[in-house]
């Protein structure tokens, strides 16, 4: 028996000011998101953001039903418009955000395990790793270069 580690490196920032410009922008973008939320069940409010190769950003946010296993999350709302619209662009990066009712998001919010099976997905279809983007409604702002890294151990088509 082996023991073997993962370890997973990102970058950590205080403001949104420290990022490049386009970071910037996606973020921003990502928060304009959350006014297109539908969640008057969870009334948790996700924002997506992504970059595409093209320099255009595409929006998407959590579009919930009263048939709660059929809420779709910001991340993957977002994914689905950008591959829809322009599939032939590769996504560069994608900036997370949310706002609960209860209490000020002041940590960093983080895709859920199906979100980062999809982003994972992605980046096999595109052949290009995505940059994650995660901010709460204030506070750090944690950036990891691909998101695998986000999801060791991830399945993809080499199985099937
Ligand atoms: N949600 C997202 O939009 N993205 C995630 O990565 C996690 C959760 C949404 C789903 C649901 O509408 C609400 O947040 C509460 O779980």
């Amino acid at each position: 028996m082996k023991k073997h580690n993962i370890s997973t490196s990102f970058q950590i920032f205080d403001q949104v000011s420290e990022l490049t410009d386009i970071d910037q922008k996606l973020v921003l973008a990502a928060k304009d998101a959350l006014k297109d939320s539908y969640s008057p069940y969870s009334k948790f409010k996700v924002g997506a953001a992504i970059l595409l190769s093209n320099g255009e950003i595409i929006k998407g946010s959590n579009q919930e039903n009263a048939a709660y296993t059929m809420c779709l999350c910001a991340e993957r709302v977002a994914i689905a418009a950008a591959d829809s619209v322009y599939p032939k662009e590769k996504i560069i990066a994608i900036a997370v955000t949310a706002k609960s009712p209860t209490k000020p998001i002041d940590k960093p919010i983080a895709p859920c395990g199906a979100c980062r099976q999809v982003l994972c997905e992605t980046e096999n279809k595109h052949n290009q790793s995505m940059k994650v983007i995660m901010q709460g409604e204030v506070g750090q702002i944690v950036i990891i270069e691909t998101a695998k890294d986000l999801l060791p151990f991830h399945f993809d088509a080499e199985f099937l």
